[in-house]
C-alpha cells in the first residue's frame, strides 16, 4: 500500500487532500500542530470516507505535533516501519499563510516554514524518503500583470510571507540538484522527486459539507469573508477599490476549487512516483479571470443569496489582476481544474450554512 504523510493535513486544503487520496487506497500518516485547524476536520475526513471503523484504523495514523520538531518527524517514519509499511512521499502543507501577520511575524513565518520545511527534508532524507509535493504559492510572482503567469515569470515576492514560499522553492531546487527555480520540469540529478504546485486562490468546499475552509481568526480572504456576510456573521463586505484598471474597477483573481486543488495533488503525486527522480514548478489555477463584483453576483446567482457590500480603498500589497496560466500543469500531471465558480459557490455556501461557526459548532454533535 501506498504510505503517504500528510503535514497540515487537518487544514483547508489537506483535508480534502487527504480525503480524495483515502479513497484512492493510500495509507496516510496525517500531521497537524492544529494551530490553524481543527481535529474534527480528521473524524470528518474518516466519516466521510466510509471505512469500516477497522479500516479507518489501519489506514489513518493522526500525530499531533510541529514540523520544526526533528524526533517526532523521525518517530512517524519509525512508526510507519514498526508497521511493516515505509512513507514514501510526502504533501507538505503545513505552515503560516496569512500576508498581513507575515509583516508584523517576519521571523515566524521564516521559523515555521522555512525553519519547518528544512527539518522536514532532513528527516526525509534520513529516512530515505525523497518524493515531496509542497504548497507553493502565486504569491511568489509578486506583483502580476495584466496577462496570465506562467512559471518561467520572474520570482518576485512582495511581503515576508511570499519570500518563505520562493525560498523553499529554491531549497527544493537546490536539493534536487537544479540549475533553475523557474523550469517547469526538470530532472534531479541527486534522485529526488519534487513538485512545488503554486496556487491561485483556492476556494469552496466538499460537496458533502462537511469539510471546508474554517479560519480561526478574521478571514483575509474574499470568498470565506463572502459566506460569513452571507450568513450574517457579518454585517458587510469592504470592496478593496473600485478604480483598478480592470472591468468593473474591482480586484480580478483566478479561483480555483478545493477539490481540484485536491486533485492536482493526486496527479502531482502520482506523476512522481512515476517519473524519473524530476523537480517540477506548476501552476494550479483555471486560467479565468473574476472580478470581485462578478464574484458577488455569481454567489448570488449560485446560492439566492445577496452581499451586502461597500467600496473601501485599496489594500496595500494588492495588484488589479493575478491569473494563472495553467498549461504547464495540463502538460507535465495531465491536470486541468474541472468545476466551474457557481460550483465553488454552492459547495462553500453548503459548507457555511452547515457550519455556521466552523468546526466550532462540531464539538457537541461529532
Ligand atoms: P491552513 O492554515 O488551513 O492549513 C495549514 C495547516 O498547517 C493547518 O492545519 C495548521 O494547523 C498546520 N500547521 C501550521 N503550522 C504548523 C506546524 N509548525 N507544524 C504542524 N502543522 C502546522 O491553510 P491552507 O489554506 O490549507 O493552506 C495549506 C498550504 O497551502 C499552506 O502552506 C499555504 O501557505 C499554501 N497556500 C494556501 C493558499 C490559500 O489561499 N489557501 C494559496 C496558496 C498556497
Ligand atoms: C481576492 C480579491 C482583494 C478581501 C491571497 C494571498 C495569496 C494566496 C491567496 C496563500 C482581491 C479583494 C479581499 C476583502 C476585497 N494565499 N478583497 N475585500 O489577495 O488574491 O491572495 O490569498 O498563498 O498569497 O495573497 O486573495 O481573497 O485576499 O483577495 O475586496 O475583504 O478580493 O482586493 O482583489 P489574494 P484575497
Amino acid at each position: 500500500m501506498r504510505c503517504v504523510l500528510i503535514t497540515g493535513a487537518a487544514g483547508f486544503i489537506g483535508s480534502h487532500t487527504s480525503l480524495l487520496l483515502l479513497n484512492a487506497g493510500y495509507k496516510l500518516f496525517l500531521l497537524d500542530n492544529f494551530s490553524n485547524s481543527s481535529p474534527i476536520s480528521l473524524n470528518r475526513i474518516a466519516r466521510l470516507s466510509k471505512l469500516s471503523n477497522n479500516e479507518v484504523k489501519e489506514r489513518i495514523s493522526i500525530i499531533k505535533g510541529d514540523i520544526r520538531n526533528l524526533s517526532l518527524l523521525e518517530r512517524t517514519f519509525l512508526t510507519a516501519k514498526s508497521q511493516g509499511e515505509k512513507i514514501t512521499s510526502v504533501i507538505h502543507f503545513a505552515g503560516l499563510k496569512a500576508v498581513g501577520e507575515s509583516f508584523e511575524k517576519a521571523l515566524d513565518y521564516w521559523e515555521t516554514n522555512v525553519g519547518g520545511t528544512l527539518t522536514l527534508l532532513k528527516a526525509m532524507e534520513k529516512n530515505d524518503c525523497r518524493t515531496i509535493v509542497f504548497s507553493s504559492s502565486a504569491t511568489v510572482y509578486g506583483q502580476s500583470t495584466q496577462d496570465s503567469l506562467i512559471e518561467t515569470d520572474p520570482v518576485s515576492p512582495i511581503n515576508p510571507y511570499g519570500a518563505t514560499k520562493a525560498a523553499i522553492e529554491r531549497m527544493l531546487t537546490n536539493i534536487a540538484g537544479c540549475n533553475s527555480h523557474t523550469t517547469p520540469k526538470q530532472k534531479s540529478p541527486s534522485g529526488w522527486r519534487i513538485a512545488c504546485l503554486r496556487y491561485f486562490n483556492p476556494a469552496g468546499a466538499h460537496p458533502s459539507g462537511e469539510i471546508g475552509e474554517d479560519p480561526r481568526n478574521i478571514p483575509n480572504n474574499l470568498f470565506p469573508l463572502i459566506n460569513q456576510v452571507g450568513v450574517g456573521r457579518r454585517e458587510s463586505l469592504t470592496i478593496f477599490g473600485n478604480d483598478w484598471p480592470t472591468i468593473d474597477g474591482t480586484g480580478i483573481r483566478d479561483y480555483v476549487h478545493v477539490m481540484d486543488i485536491a486533485e492536482g495533488h493526486k496527479a502531482a503525486l502520482d506523476m512522481l512516483m512515476l517519473s524519473e527522480p524530476i523537480c517540477l514548478i506548476l501552476n494550479l489555477g483555471t486560467g479565468k479571470g473574476t472580478s470581485v463584483l462578478e464574484l458577488i453576483e455569481i454567489f448570488k446567482l449560485s446560492t439566492g443569496i445577496e452581499i451586502k457590500y461597500k467600496f473601501g480603498p485599496r489594500r496595500m500589497g494588492d495588484s488589479a489582476i493575478s491569473l494563472a496560466n495553467p498549461k504547464e500543469a495540463l502538460k507535465y500531471i495531465n491536470w486541468k481544474s474541472k468545476r466551474t465558480l457557481s460550483d465553488i459557490c454552492r459547495d462553500g455556501w453548503n459548507w457555511q450554512t452547515s457550519n455556521p461557526k466552523g468546526y466550532d459548532d462540531a464539538y457537541s454533535k461529532d
